[in-house]
């Protein structure tokens, strides 16, 4: 067998669904990588002959292999921060009555549009790295903190910049219509027009958008603006999302599953019938246990219901200035599990298999089996359950991205 590398002596959660055991596990399981794919994965019993002078074999020492983790949705260019609203807050100050006071949103807008793009790669490039540090090798990072052309463009530079210069692989969303800027106040038409016909077209003519994302609730867009902004990104060729349900139930996820969206995302005022209609467009449901924490919400998301219709559910960071300043995608398996009582499984689902399938990836990453990208983590620890129960002993011990051992 001609291969570049060999992994042994690994316990694998592969996370794929046709191997039935729980995660998928392979105990004792070898893995070999050629060039930046998967080649072999199974038991070293069954590990056929290579050249074991030529091809360099690292060991596992009976730790566990996942695939790199994906964290699917986050807002992690920004200027600035809302320590000021967190006390706000703390007095009795609602999310709500920020935003509809100024702030919120548009507090960081406003930090956004006067930093420059090195201010915001800097920024963006030491949150990468936390991420990184923690195994991630794929993120979402959206834009939504300009609300006008030329910011909104900005930060999607960066955010692609970003890409090119981490190993870890960069999706990026175009989030124009996530609040009405204070120059469209009470002109919230002419700002989706201004999304539509010329924000819209900028970010193709640069190919800065792999996605498009409205934010769907009271204090931001209603239904009708967007379906509008949604459909345009969809005749265009671009995956749509949505931010839905999560201060009100506006029937957002029932409109995105109905133009084929790939996620709805936050979902606690998620009804039946809405679950019933992302179930049927094969949409995935993102939940955000840190917005949910931080804003000390109490209506959980409709958990049970996703789990009887079969929805993929994906948990992410969300990590942004005011509703999820966690820079971290593994302490949302704890959060995953203690507030939403998802399985240390599902956690780990929601961070691999299920983000992938959110991002429309899935054919390359988020599950471990032969043909798939060769981007895995080997953790120290003995139950893959660990990853989800304990938080601050960081228990990663090597990243491999695209085939190549990260150092960092
Ligand atoms: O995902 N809900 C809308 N957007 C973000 C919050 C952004 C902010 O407050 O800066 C979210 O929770
Ligand atoms: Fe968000």
């Amino acid at each position: 067998m001609d291969w570049d590398q060999v992994w042994i002596d690994l316990n694998i959660a592969t996370m794929n669904p046709e191997n039935s055991e729980p995660y998928g596990v392979i105990r004792d399981g070898v893995m070999a990588v050629k060039d930046d794919k998967i080649v072999w994965l199974g038991c070293r019993s069954e590990l056929p002959e290579f050249d074991v002078l030529a091809t360099p074999v690292y060991r596992g020492n009976g730790g566990w292999v996942t695939p790199g983790l994906i964290d699917a949705h986050t807002h992690l260019i920004f200027a600035g921060n809302r320590a000021n609203e967190f006390e706000m807050r703390l007095g009795g100050a609602s999310y709500e009555e920020i935003a509809r006071a100024g702030g919120g949103i548009l507090s960081t807008v406003k930090a956004t549009r006067e930093a420059s793009e090195a201010e915001l790669f800097e920024l963006g490039r030491k949150r990468l790295n936390a991420l990184a540090k923690e195994g991630v090798t794929t993120v979402e990072i959206k834009s939504g903190y300009g609300l006008e052309t030329e910011t909104e463009l900005k930060m999607l530079r960066v955010a692609r910049e970003l890409g090119k210069h981490h190993h870890v692989d960069v999706k990026t969303t175009f989030l124009g219509a996530h609040a009405i800027p204070p120059e469209y106040k009470d002109k919230c038409e002419a700002y989706v027009d201004l999304v539509v016909d010329e924000m819209l077209p900028a970010v193709l003519a640069e190919n800065l958008a792999d996605a498009v994302d409205v934010f769907c609730e009271n204090i931001a867009f209603d239904l009708p603006q967007t379906q509008k902004i949604l459909a345009a990104a969809k005749a265009k060729g671009l995956d749509i999302k949505l931010h839905a349900e999560q201060l009100s139930n506006m029937g957002g996820s029932a409109l995105a599953a109905s133009l084929g969206a790939k996620s709805v995302d936050h979902i606690e005022y998620l009804d039946e019938a809405g679950v019933k209609a992302i179930a049927e467009s094969g949409t995935c449901a993102t939940l955000l246990p840190g917005a949910f924490y931080f804003l000390r919400e109490t209506k959980l998301p409709p958990i049970d219901l996703l789990r009887q219709h079969n929805v993929p559910m994906v948990i992410a960071s969300d990590y942004n200035p005011g509703t999820s300043p966690f820079c971290s995608t593994l302490l949302m398996l704890n959060m995953g599990c203690t507030l939403f009582r998802l399985t240390p499984e599902e956690a780990l689902a929601g961070v691999t298999r299920n983000a992938a399938k959110a991002l429309g990836i899935e054919s390359k990453v988020g599950v471990l089996k032969e043909g798939m990208q060769a981007d895995f983590c080997l953790w120290d620890i003995s139950s893959p359950a660990e990853l989800a129960y304990s938080y601050g002993r960081n228990p990663l011990v090597h990243v491999v991205k695209d085939g190549k051992l990260i150092h960092q």
